[in-house]
């Protein structure tokens, strides 16, 4: 059976997580090691390694991979890989290291997570990293900032893995919604799945994503609704609401034998057409044959063009990357069509067509108002106008 789900990128499915025995005895070690305390950023990317969902990298990049990243979107070894997953420290931190020695990884609220073996300690080149990576300067930009914001100093090595999710957070993180990559893995083999597509979004589920996800799963055994959950910016819809979003709509309008609802816990970087093909390789990683790339994919503002985030799968050779882009236009439902089109399938014009702003669809959900059906699933709508009214009185 197991000759059924893509193979890993990279070939092999990274796990660095301890059996417990062994996570108890580095955690006794790890008292007397120095600390670095991770961002939520960080502690993102620490789990991501650790699950084996950033295979193949086994911890945080070292200075070859971070410039070879930067410049070329490969791995020292040229393995596809486009974001630099680094552990930035700032002076401080750095004077408590040193090269070939080990530190403990510490959780924003104080958990221990893992140990990582100081491989290297090198200067963070950010005038090489940003502009490569997020096409602009622009201290604006969030991913950019995030990184103008980290430490000068930049940790290279393997982790060891204690835990990846503090206890005391667990009933937050939708633990029974988490699932690694091995074990997305065993769930489509069991399903039968021999083709799965999976759906990045950091959103509520609307019509234009219903739309995107029924068009792929036409021609997919299996769809893989894949929330990123991690870090985001100031303004995203908190994952808790929008995981009640997705239960809502998938109960209603998804098919359940074909729907699998499971979380990413990775940190969003807005970096639009790299970031699409990390979102690729690591659904890769979780067993997707397929990825859906729609309109300005993982994008911000308008620093990436409509479709920047599809033309980069196309400079990308066949050999360097197995999951397939499934590449759709800007979908809008159409009133003369009456239902979801895009430019490819609807002749009428734009005066036809319901296109809302993110700030349109804040501004009715905070009044108590439904957006339009052709926008939002009325119950989908339902939900999010119980969570932005609190939101509204909270900060009245
Ligand atoms: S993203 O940061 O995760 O890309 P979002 O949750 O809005 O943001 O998008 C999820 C996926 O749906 C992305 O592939 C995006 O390109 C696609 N998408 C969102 N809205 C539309 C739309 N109206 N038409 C086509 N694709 C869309």
């Amino acid at each position: 059976m197991s000759g059924h789900v893509i193979p890993p990128h990279g070939g092999k499915l990274v796990n660095r997580i301890l059996e417990p025995a062994a996570a108890a005895s580095l955690a006794k070690e790890a008292a007397s090691l120095p600390v670095v305390n991770l961002s939520a950023k960080q502690a993102c990317d620490l789990e991501m390694i650790a699950i084996g969902a950033f295979s193949p990298l086994t911890g945080f990049v070292g200075k070859a991979d971070f410039e070879s990243i930067c410049t070329s979107m490969r791995l020292a070894d040229g393995t596809l890989w486009p974001l630099p997953i680094t552990l930035a420290v700032d002076d401080e931190t750095r004077s408590g290291l040193s090269e070939g020695s080990r530190a403990a990884l510490v959780h924003p609220d104080g958990t221990l997570l893992a140990v990582i073996d100081v491989h290297e300690i090198y200067p963070h080149d950010k005038t090489l990293e940003v502009p490569n990576v997020f096409r602009t300067e622009d201290p604006a930009h969030p991913g950019a900032k995030a990184v103008l914001d980290e430490g000068d100093w930049l940790v290279g090595g393997p982790v060891e893995v204690i835990t990846v999710t503090p206890e005391r957070d667990l009933a937050e993180q939708f633990p029974e919604r988490r699932l690694p990559p091995a074990r997305t893995r065993a769930a489509f083999e069991q399903r039968g799945w021999s083709s799965v597509v999976a759906f990045q979004t950091r959103n509520p589920i609307h019509r234009a994503h219903e739309y995107l996800t029924k068009c792929a799963l036409e021609i997919c055994d299996g769809l893989l609704i894949h929330p990123l959950v991690g870090e985001t910016k100031p303004g995203d819809i908190p994952a808790d609401v929008r995981m009640a979003c997705y239960t809502t709509i998938i109960d209603k309008y998804y098919v359940a034998d074909r729907t699998m609802l499971t979380v990413m816990p990775a940190a969003m970087r807005y970096a639009g057409p790299r970031e699409a093909v990390l979102h690729a390789i690591v659904r890769q990683n979780y067993g997707c044959s397929h990825f859906i790339v729609g309109r300005d994919h993982a994008g911000v503002g308008d620093y990436y063009g409509t479709y920047d985030a599809q033309l980069i799968f196309d400079d990308i050779p066949a050999d360097a990357l197995a999951i397939t882009p499934l590449k759709f236009e800007h979908a809008a439902w159409c009133n003369a069509c009456e239902g979801m089109t895009s430019a490819k399938t609807c002749p009428h014009g734009g005066d036809e067509k319901i296109f809302l702003s993110g700030t349109k669809v804040r501004e009715l959900l905070g009044r108590g108002e439904r957006p339009p059906m052709e926008f939002s699933r009325p119950e989908v709508a339902d939900v999010l106008i119980e969570w932005a009214t609190n939101e509204v009185a909270a900060s009245s």
